[in-house]
């Protein structure tokens, strides 16, 4: 068998066999087949498609590529959940001790930002002394002693992903629903959770631009997973304007510390109601999701959800006085506000701008080996569908870079508030629900 004409058969929309999709992904891994061959394939899949065959193939050839974790012998029912990317997602933070202060058990590795999205890694290693670096006896004891851990994947597991999600990512081969999917559906399943909630965000701060692709993504990826016995589902989360009110890590933690608080945004709250509903019905804790709802809200009021959040911080060594007392946290030198030149009312705010604007501003990164400042990023003051007067502040840069730096990114963060006369309603953050 040879690759280029693997590649061909691909360009020709042809459908590939799994011992055919097997040569590729096992040649890849063990560095016989080259990344130019690999993008090659990648940009066909992008343009030719995959049948759903095919599709669980590649999941199931990525997933098995390297190690695979058992976590059968740890206690309960553990669930875990993916987004698949998005600006100010700081969801996993709240969402994570919120299930499992109602009982749930949550394994769950995570991964760093890239470009305009950030990373649940990225976001705890803002707290002092926080270690992702959790593996083997520890991981497993503390899901036993505390019901969570939310760590870094190792570098055994899924090694076909990593490749080829660094490789997509410099060739403009992220956006495609076959790769996606795999990708997805190759590391959840590779972390031996008994259930999976998939986030699959929409809108221009979003891989899928529009709810047809989206749904397409979801259904295919609640396919694969229940087609290997994972209870799998997913909802369709907005992804058109930043969720919540902060971008950037510091400032996306304490907006979390405040969730579990009681003190979250309202966009932020519906999806960890609503996606821990589901979770909790996933992990049979109730007897439906209204019932799920309640148990979430009644941990937010009891303090619980946030004491798991503190419990797994202590756990993973970080320094819980920041979660006490979040005003410890670091704070940019400087912080600019952008005022609103018209009134009205908010009607877009553009979320791929504002989290390309916070990577720039020293919050996220544009290589694997950048730096992150954990203390920049942008705050926003108002959403869409709020009301605003002329010379309001529509949101605050926190950075450490030079003034003029500032100023520059200032001028493309303005341009990503749209105001208009008209009455805008609120939108909605949960689109749909597959299940
Ligand atoms: N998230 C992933 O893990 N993989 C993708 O391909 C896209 C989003």
């Amino acid at each position: 068998m040879r690759m280029v004409d693997l590649i061909i058969k691909k360009r020709q929309g042809e459908t590939l066999s799994r011992r055919e999709i097997a040569f590729w992904i096992d040649g890849y891994v063990k560095g016989i087949i080259p990344d130019y061959q690999t993008s090659a394939m990648a940009m066909a899949i992008l343009f030719k498609g995959m049948n759903e065959e095919e599709v669980i193939n590649l999941t199931d050839l990525m997933e098995h590529s390297g190690e695979t974790l058992d976590l059968s012998n740890l206690k309960g029912v553990k669930v875990d959940k993916h987004s698949t990317g998005g600006v100010g997602d700081k969801t996993s933070l709240v969402l994570g001790p919120m299930v499992v202060a109602c009982g749930a058990t949550l394994a769950k590795l995570s991964g760093r930002g890239l470009g305009h999205t950030g990373g649940t890694l990225d976001k705890l290693e803002s707290i002092p002394g926080f270690n992702i670096a959790i593996s083997g006896e520890r991981f497993t004891n503390q899901v036993n002693d505390i019901g969570i851990v939310i760590a870094g994947q190792t570098q055994s597991l899924v090694p076909a992903d990593k490749k080829m999600y660094a490789l997509r990512d410099v060739t403009g081969t992220v956006e495609s629903i076959p790769l996606i999917a795999a990708s997805v559906m190759s590391k959840k399943l590779a972390a031996g959770t008994d259930a999976i909630l998939l986030d699959v965000t929409l809108g221009n701060g979003a891989f899928m631009k529009d709810i047809d692709q989206a749904r397409t993504l979801a259904k295919l990826m609640v396919k694969i997973g229940n087609g290997l016995n994972r209870d799998t589902r997913a909802v369709l989360s907005n992804m058109n304007e930043p969720l919540g009110m902060a971008v950037g890590n510091a400032l996306e933690v304490k907006e979390a510390i405040a969730a579990l608080r009681g003190e979250g945004p309202e966009d932020l709250m519906e999806l960890c109601y609503t996606g821990g509903a589901v979770m909790l019905e996933q992990a049979k804790l109730c007897k439906d999701q209204a019932e799920g709802r309640k148990m979430l809200e009644q941990c937010i009021k009891d303090g619980s959800a946030f004491n798991k959040f503190v419990e797994m911080v202590k756990a993973q060594d970080g320094d819980i006085e920041y979660i006490l007392h979040p005003e410890k946290f670091q704070v940019a030198k400087n912080i600019v506000p952008i005022y609103a030149k018209q009134s009205g009312y908010v009607k877009s705010i553009d979320a791929l701008e504002i989290g390309l604007s916070s990577m720039r501003l020293g919050g996220g990164r544009e290589t694997l080996n950048d730096v992150i400042d954990m203390s920049a990023g942008i705050m926003l003051n108002k959403k869409v569908g709020d009301k605003i007067a002329s010379g309001e502040v529509l949101c605050y840069l926190h950075s450490n870079k030079d003034v003029d730096v500032i100023n520059k990114i200032s001028k493309d963060v303005a341009k990503s508030f749209e105001i208009t006369k008209d009455f805008v309603e609120k939108p909605r953050v949960i689109l749909e629900i597959i299940q």
